[in-house]
């Protein structure tokens, strides 16, 4: 037994020592038609099915590159990634099928993060809609246009728990609730894969990075924390868990290690419990090139042992390594791994081929007049508008400075975001066209129209603001009634590999911004940046600041519309912002400590000496143009049995001047458990809109599955009984609460009150 054996084996038995086994690890009998040709299939036919090759964007012509071409004709290409255009992806099919022995269609794949040409607000903003329809429309309207273009396969959603704002790869996440990103894995599966998988509008979902790739050390990219098995089943794999529910087909594995056990390679996730536990029957693809950098992690002596650990660990799809297809064959006749696995895998990879329809009409999707009449289309454009304007957070609004007046006659528009159009798009922007972004500058004119003169000083770039930019700013916004700053990160700042140490704004944008604010006009900051930064020192000078994230084609224009009040401020933060890099990782649903600290400063008590224990904005802040009453959650029920869910109801009232949609929160604290529970967890919300003075309840339900949580014993489940602290409010530290007692039915459990 190797040393990676036993500790497979020791992890395997603690995370699973009492988990049904649901699934199984093989795949069943599929159809007759897969069986009949996996039956005909020679070895390096079924090898050809596991590579998955990078067609590099060559879309600018209906042409194939030549490579590309020579590995479909040799049967070497199961499928292709970054391949898109209807014309190109139907030549590709065409070659597999027509030109190839046995004509299997390609599983064609791309990274749609938010949109594929109209391009939604980043993943992160999407989150803080907290508005599932709106992300279920935004990836079906994703899904409808790649798959116009040909693509029957994308990399997403991407389910990564994270609690480091340096990892640039927050921008593709949910934020820090793992609750939240779960209902979020759902909602994005439901869209991408529609009704009917068979449906030429809908693709394969491929949730990654499997599994805690999130878990940065440092938030650098590629790196690997440890991640306790509580970390793992509280915080990482829900997520998962729920797309898989959901029916997510396919699942990448991810570069990270756990537990020393790189994503690839590591069958206690891949085998016991995504197959196993999860019943997930879908495929499993590497990230890219991860196969071979088994050799770089030290698990894998040479191209082969990693090919063997990979293949044997789970994993179907070998993404742009070749170590499948240069290896397996031997492997294969040596016996060191089974004709039964790769078969297996062979076989899973065909029934998803026939799930896509692409046996039944490998040409479908790949339809030019589709896609000229579904890619980019007006309506489309209109959603990524509706979902940039509910993602937006409010973040500061002294003295009600916004919204600002459609009767103002002279803006000014400052700063490097403010016509940034790829920036304005964000870091996964698929086949997003810049050229079809408005930008702030843009949306600003064309919500002022003819009645105000816009003015616009770039204030120089987002590296680098000279004082000759400074004082060029300042005599343009002397001359306006009311300025907008657009600040914050360049789009490339955010996304994969895009790690940053510090988290100010970059170069010398805060001296600008000083400089601009000094002059005492009504001053709004509107932010783009894919992550939360520290801002302390902005929060305390700027008067108004809106959180745009990288809000996508119709960014600007929805930013406009709220900084002019034509739409109103909706977004919640969907993970904390701290005031000093030093704080973090700083997160809502922490754990409780012995000590914890007071409103004073205190000796002996949790937090540092520098900076206080409190985030700058906590994670569910946002502010409206309105103001609300939230009253103390009430229950429909003081205690809930097995099975029961009870009714939090919330009153609201509108006690401001204008129309709003109050958001509220529902956290969750079980009072003892045997393990110590965070001291809150978000597990509801619920919006209203009421006019002023205007009242009204909103109802969130909380069961068994809200109060469940990574036993002890090794289960999800409910703690055996208990006192659960119910709390609701505006954000999660503006909480009122109220008991709620979980008795699970039966006798011997309602005896005993010792918390789970
Ligand atoms: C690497 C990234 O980690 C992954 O998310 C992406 O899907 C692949 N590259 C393919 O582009």
């Amino acid at each position: 037994m190797t040393l990676r054996t036993i500790v497979c084996a020791a992890l395997a038995a603690a995370v699973l020592a009492t988990v049904p086994l649901a699934g199984s690890a093989h795949a069943q009998q599929a159809s007759k038609r897969v069986e009949d040709l996996l039956a005909r299939m020679t070895l390096e036919e079924k090898i050809g099915q596991l590579n998955l090759v990078s067609g590099h964007h060559a879309v600018t012509g209906p042409y194939t590159r030549s490579d590309v071409r020579s590995a479909i004709l040799k049967g070497e290409a199961g499928g292709l990634f970054n391949v898109y255009g209807a014309a190109y992806t139907r030549g590709l099919q065409e070659i597999a099928t027509t030109q190839t022995r046995l004509g299997i269609p390609l599983l064609l794949g791309f990274d749609v993060l938010h949109g594929y040409r109209t391009i939604f607000p980043v993943p992160l903003a999407q989150a803080a809609t907290f508005d599932m329809a709106a992300i279920e429309q935004a990836e079906r309207i994703a899904a409808a246009e790649a798959a116009a273009a040909g693509v029957n396969w994308i990399f997403a959603p991407m389910l990564d728990h994270s609690r480091d704002p340096r990892w640039g790869r927050v921008v593709e996440s949910f934020g820090e609730s793992a609750w939240l990103g779960a209902r979020i894995g759902e909602a994005r599966v439901r869209g991408l894969q529609g009704r009917s998988l068979k449906s030429p509008d809908s693709v394969a979902a491929c949730a990654k990075h499997f599994a805690g790739n999130g878990a940065t050390e440092g938030g650098r990219e590629y790196s690997g924390g440890d991640v306790s098995v509580r970390a793992m089943r509280d915080q990482q794999l829900p997520p998962f868990k729920a797309a898989v529910d959901a029916g997510a087909r396919c699942v990448m594995a991810a570069f990270n290690a756990v537990d020393g056990i790189p994503g690839v390679a590591n069958d206690t996730l891949l085998r016991d419990i995504l197959r196993r536990e999860w019943g997930f029957k879908g495929v499993v693809v590497s990230d890219f090139g991860a196969i071979e950098e088994l050799i770089v992690h030290g698990v894998a002596e040479n191209p082969a042992d990693a090919g063997r650990q990979a293949l044997r660990a789970g994993t179907d799809i070998d993404m742009e390594s070749r170590t499948f297809v240069t290896q397996l064959a031997t492997l294969v006749r040596e016996g060191k791994v089974l004709a039964s696995e790769l078969d297996d895998a062979v076989r899973r990879i065909l029934v998803l081929k026939e799930e896509l329809g692409l046996f039944d009409d490998p040409y479908a999707r790949s339809s030019p007049e589709r896609e000229a009449a579904t890619v980019g289309r007006p309506d489309h454009f209109q959603a990524a508008r509706a979902m940039a304007e509910k993602s937006m957070v409010l973040l500061k609004n002294d003295r009600n400075t916004l919204p600002f007046s459609t009767k103002l006659q002279r803006v000014a528009v400052i700063g490097p975001l403010a016509d940034g159009k790829a920036d304005t798009l964000g870091p996964w922007a698929a086949n997003g066209n810049p050229e079809d972004a408005t930008t702030l500058l843009a949306g600003v004119r064309r919500v002022v129209g003819d009645t105000a003169e816009v003015l616009y000083a770039s204030g120089g770039t987002i590296d680098r603001t000279s004082p000759a930019d400074i004082a060029a700013a300042v005599k343009l916004a002397a001359r306006a009634e009311a300025v907008i700053l657009a600040l914050g990160e360049r789009s490339t700042m955010s996304g994969e590999s895009a790690s940053r140490a510090s988290l100010d704004l970059p170069g010398d944008q805060l001296a600008l911004a000083r400089a601009v604010i000094a002059l005492g006009k009504p001053t709004a900051v509107v932010l783009f940046n894919g992550r939360p930064l520290t801002i302390e020192d902005l929060d305390r000078e700027a008067p108004a600041i809106l959180e745009a994230w990288f809000p996508g084609s119709e960014g600007g224009l929805a930013a406009a519309r709220i900084l002019f009040g034509l739409a109103e401020p909706q977004g919640r933060l969907p993970m904390t912002f701290p005031r000093s890099v030093g704080q973090i990782p700083i997160y809502h649903d922490e754990r409780p400590t012995g000590r914890p600290a007071g409103p004073q400063p205190k000796p002996y008590t949790t937090g540092y000496q520098d900076v206080g224990p409190t985030p700058l904005y906590p994670f569910g802040h946002g502010l409206t143009y309105t103001t609300f009453f939230m009253g103390t959650p009430r229950l429909d029920r003081p205690a809930i049995a097995g099975g029961e869910t009870a009714t939090v109801s919330v009153d609201v009232m509108n006690t401001g001047a204008r129309t709003g949609t109050a958001h509220v929160q529902l956290y969750i604290r079980h009072r003892l458990a045997r393990v110590s529970r965070p001291v809150k967890e978000l597990r509801g919300f619920a919006r209203i809109t009421l006019p002023p003075g205007g009242v009204g309840v909103v109802k969130m339900p909380i069961g068994e599955a809200e109060l469940a949580f990574w036993q002890p014993e090794g289960r999800m489940a409910p703690p055996s009984s208990g006192k659960i602290d119910v709390m609701a409010g505006p954000d999660s530290a503006t909480l009122k609460s109220i008991i709620l007692e979980y008795r699970p039915a039966g006798p011997a459990r309602q005896a005993s009150n010792t918390g789970g």
